[in-house]
């Protein structure tokens, strides 16, 4: 018998292993991120078919302007038109947008293409796809940081923090997965990260469909969160 699958509330990707799903089939790598695209839309159906209420990807970091420009413009070539064809869609079904990250570095087409949206999808109460765009944990803790010391407080907790974070009010990942293989979190919501499950998959990430994300709820389910306390909460 099937166990009964537990559904995150959150569940975030680190997309990774475009390059090298091209590369294995001697295509550029431009194909590989188009294709990684294509796994993005699966996921946001698979996530919205089992009642996620929010999914996060990673899908460009503050260190990916090291890339060859010819890349780092395809790929916001790649979010623009994202962004017109598909995530306007997204915005009809009543879907929340977000995205964090220094959206003030990204080009200007691209940034008017995000802002057309986050317009149109004022007032939706859907689940929440959040997309990082030149994002990075640590840039994020350091605003964070500078956020609170020009207020002027002098004794910060945890939450005082969490409300000066990209994601302030939403819940913390319930899990991260990375793809390709790689098991690190590449600077990645590593304060909202305290407590989520990782899950690595060998799987290239435009490899991801109906049956990677089904494994994924699979090893999920048979977590055992503690959250440093001896029992299961969950
Ligand atoms: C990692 O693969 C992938 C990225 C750095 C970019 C992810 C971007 C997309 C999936 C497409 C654009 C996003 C949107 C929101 C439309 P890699 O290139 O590092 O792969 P490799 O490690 O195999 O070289």
């Amino acid at each position: 018998m099937q166990e009964e699958l537990k559904i995150p509330r959150h569940i975030a990707f680190i997309m990774d292993g475009n390059g090298r799903w091209a590369k294995k089939r001697l295509l550029p790598r431009k194909v590989g991120h188009r294709e990684g695209v294509a796994a993005l839309r699966r996921m946001i159906e698979e996530c919205d078919k089992a009642g996620v209420g929010m999914v996060t990807f990673y899908a460009f970091s503050t260190e990916n302007w090291t890339r060859p420009q010819e890349e780092i413009d395809a790929l916001f070539k790649m979010v623009s038109e994202f962004a017109d064809k598909y995530l306007s869609d997204y915005v009809k079904r009543g879907y929340r947008i977000m995205f964090m990250g220094d959206l003030t570095k990204l080009p200007a087409d691209t940034v008017a293409a995000l802002k057309k949206i986050l317009e149109a999808a004022k007032g939706n109460n859907g689940m929440i796809v959040n997309i990082a765009l030149n994002y990075g944990a640590r840039d994020e803790i350091l605003r964070a940081i500078n956020t609170i010391l020009a207020s002027g407080v002098r004794e910060v907790d945890a939450q005082t923090v969490s409300d000066c974070l990209y994601t302030a009010g939403l819940p913390d990942p319930d899990v991260i997965v990375r793809s390709s293989g790689e098991k690190r979190l590449s600077n990645f919501m590593l304060w909202q990260a305290a407590y989520s499950e990782l899950i690595f998959v060998d799987d290239y990430w435009p490899d991801f469909d109906e049956k990677v994300f089904l494994r994924i709820l699979q090893e999920y389910s048979k977590r055992d969160r503690r959250y440093g306390n001896v029992r299961r909460i969950d």
